[in-house]
């Protein structure tokens, strides 16, 4: 079967330059990229297989914001700002946890029900016209695809719903059963000292693969190609080379990896790499399913966040793959670090005159051209005053 999804002609004539240098040290365009990309697009949070109770919850700080998704006693998974309608503090403190019955504020202690709905405040009587109904936790927008739990900060937004975003892709996937996977080590974090464009830029092309990731080269090399963003979605795939093996993870990766019953033969000995404007990637192995995502903390730092799934009856050998997998990812992102700083860092020299990207790299193109779509002073080659910014951008997004 032939591996493409959708079959994309590379244009023969190309604006091959990458965004403007200056877009990277930017705060004033951070706060653009937060309100235009992050707070609007949807964002994964987690799975629903960290949450499986009553009383599970999950949290996520990032862009300013506090997301709370609880599993109610109905065992529905719900979305809230994690601010109490008090005097706005965290209801919950911990990034994952089981709050049994109701969610009680630390701060002084108003409950609010599983459901979001508030039960009550402490010491009732000093709040004599409070009306409970009004002061419910505030919902988010969430939506759960094939078991990942997406969330909106900002209700409505530039996208549809994440189902039918994902529509070109879902055949592909759900040969995985992602919703009836578990959690294999849980939620990770990491904070990489780069503007979160540069790490994005990094995993959007597969051009750097033979050079920098001896251990990927060495499972796939060749065979690794991307499809552009489309629609807010990419998708790159790579199928094991038949001679794969000079390293000692990806040799006992493919001795080991047992064969993959329940995925079509093009899938079997299959990495596939689905992105998701802006800022997430949600991969599959025949052995687990992952995300990962990155955050902007600041213009120069970023938080890294995913986790990987495995299936519930996993067998030893699956697990021993799934293992091997792991630390070739691992790796990868380390070598991906090294590269994303080297590149962020010469756009405060005075010499960088801006990427030349080579066909391999048009996924780069096609996720700036979808920035640029949300942030049209990206178009400006020479960065405008930070003061300037927002307005700028607002005239420039009235007119397109
Ligand atoms: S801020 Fe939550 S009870 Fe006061
Ligand atoms: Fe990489």
């Amino acid at each position: 079967m032939n591996p493409h999804l959708r079959d994309v002609a590379i244009p023969n004539d190309w604006d091959r330059r990458g965004l403007p240098g200056w877009s990277y040290h930017s705060d004033a365009l951070l706060e653009l990229e937060k309100e235009h990309v992050f707070r609007n697009h949807w964002q994964i949070v987690g799975h629903v297989c960290d949450i499986p109770d009553a009383g599970d919850y999950l949290t996520m700080d990032v862009v300013g914001e506090r997301a709370l998704i609880v599993r109610g006693k109905d065992g529905v998974v719900r979305g809230f700002n994690n601010m109490c309608r008090h005097r706005g503090s965290r209801v919950v403190a911990d990034s994952q946890g089981n709050c049994k019955n109701a969610l009680v504020c630390p701060f002084h202690g108003w409950v609010y029900n599983l459901d979001g709905t508030l039960r009550g405040a402490a010491r009732p009587r000093s709040f004599p016209d409070l009306d409970k109904t009004e002061f419910g936790l505030m919902p988010l927008d969430l939506e759960v695809w094939m078991g990942f739990i997406f969330v909106r900060f900002r209700n409505g937004g530039p996208q549809p719903s994440v189902a039918e975003l994902m529509k070109p892709i879902e055949p592909e996937f759900s040969h995985y059963n992602a919703a009836d996977m578990v959690p294999s080590w849980g939620i990770w974090t990491q904070k990489t000292p780069v503007n979160w464009k540069s790490v994005r830029d990094v995993d959007n092309e597969g051009y750097h693969v033979a050079m920098a990731h001896p251990a990927l080269q060495d499972l796939y090399g060749a065979t690794y190609f991307d499809e552009p963003f489309i629609n807010g979605v990419s998708r790159s795939f790579a199928t094991y080379n038949p001679h794969a093996g000079r390293r000692w993870s990806v040799k006992n990766y493919v001795k080991i990896a047992p064969e993959p019953t329940h995925l079509p033969d093009y899938l079997k000995k299959a990495w596939v790499y689905y992105g998701i404007f802006p800022n997430a990637v949600i991969s599959v192995m025949p052995e687990s399913v992952q995300f990962y995502q990155e955050f902007p903390l600041s213009t120069g730092e970023t938080l890294l966040r995913g986790a990987i799934y495995r299936y519930r009856d996993e067998s030893r050998e699956q697990a021993a793959a799934r293992y091997l997998s792991f630390r070739i990812d691992r790796d990868t992102m380390a070598e991906d670090v090294q590269l994303s700083v080297w590149s962020n860092e010469s756009m405060l020299s005075e010499a960088f005159e801006g990427f030349y990207l080579s066909d391999l790299e048009y996924g780069v193109r096609t996720h700036h051209d979808h920035l640029r779509k949300m942030l049209p002073v990206l178009g400006l080659e020479t960065a405008p005053e930070e003061k300037d910014m927002w307005n700028l951008n607002d005239a420039l997004r009235s007119r397109s």
